[in-house]
């Protein structure tokens, strides 16, 4: 593999390698199995596989989660050195390489900027639009491959495709977890050991929660999720939503659940000090 810091060069390798498909893997690093798994699966597909290391300032609204966000470059190339070819690219930029002038573009999302993570994080998808165009713009992938952890991120960027007709397909990939079903995130290492026991309930409760959907109302499973994981000690539920998987609408009652159609019941809970988001299918069937 190669390290690339710069547009310029990166540019000049893509150029120069004439492979196709590319493909395009964003991560803010800290790696672990999940991003190896996107990283895995883009290689099968491509050829050419780029993969961005960048912690984009943008996307954090507050301003003490990006001072704490994880960073291990060396433990990350490691990592990387194991999975990726001779030609695959890992770019990491400096903020004068994305942003060489302040980026101020507001974007608009309609539905998805009014629902749970939009109405927790104000801002957040905004930034992450700047740096995944930016992205786009620089490596200019056939495919991007992107997480279903970040369940509305994947909305929100197929959104994005569509309203700048970027000529890249999105696929996302889907959650890896720990044994205890944890899903992997580059923040679970900051839990603190006694929190860290505790958070596999949030899995295990959606998990339930998805079985209970033809036999209870949505009012009772939203009690259930709410109820169960609150009765640990320092675990708050931000929000619990069961949303299709396009236009991402909270539904209210079962007879708004139509047959075709996907639903993902989505949670974010705050962790002590860590806020941690899941998601599981609630299928129909
Ligand atoms: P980051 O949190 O580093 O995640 C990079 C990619 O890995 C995302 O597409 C995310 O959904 C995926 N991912 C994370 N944990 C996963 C898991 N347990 N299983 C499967 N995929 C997982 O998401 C971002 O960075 C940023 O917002 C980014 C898109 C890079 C823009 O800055």
């Amino acid at each position: 593999m190669k390290v690339i810091r710069t547009v310029k060069e990166l540019q000049k390798q893509i150029k120069d390698l004439h492979l196709s498909p590319v493909g395009l893997v964003p991560t803010m690093g800290a790696l672990h199995k999940g991003h190896l798994s996107l990283v895995r699966n883009a290689i099968t597909q491509c050829p050419l596989v780029v993969i961005s290391i960048y912690v984009n300032p943008t996307q954090f609204n507050d301003k003490k989660d990006l001072k704490n966000y994880p960073r291990d470059i060396q433990s990350d190339l490691d990592l990387l050195r194991k999975v990726t070819r001779k030609d695959d690219i890992i770019f990491i930029p400096d903020d004068k390489e994305i942003y060489p002038v302040e980026d101020k573009r507001i974007f608009h999302f309609g539905n998805l900027d009014n629902v749970m993570e939009a109405l927790h994080r104000p801002g957040h998808f905004n930034g992450v639009a700047q740096v995944v165009g930016r992205l786009f713009d620089i490596v200019k992938p056939d495919v991007a491959y992107f997480g279903m952890k970040d369940f509305q991120q994947i909305a929100v960027i197929k959104e994005l495709v569509r309203q700048y007709k970027y000529n890249v397909k999105i696929v996302g990939n889907p959650i890896i977890r720990e044994p205890d079903g944890l899903a992997m995130s580059s923040r679970n290492r900051l839990l603190e050991p006694e929190m860290r026991k505790k958070v596999p309930l949030i899995y295990k409760t959606i998990s339930s929660a998805s079985g209970m959907i033809h036999k209870n109302t949505i009012s009772e499973i939203r009690n259930y999720v709410r109820g169960t994981i609150e009765k640990a000690n320092g675990l708050h539920v931000e929000y619990f939503e069961i949303v299709d998987d396009t236009k991402l609408k909270p539904v209210s009652t079962r007879r708004e659940m139509k047959k075709g159609n996907r639903y993902y019941g989505c949670i974010a809970v705050q962790a002590g000090k860590i806020r941690l988001i899941d998601n599981i299918e609630f299928p129909l069937v």
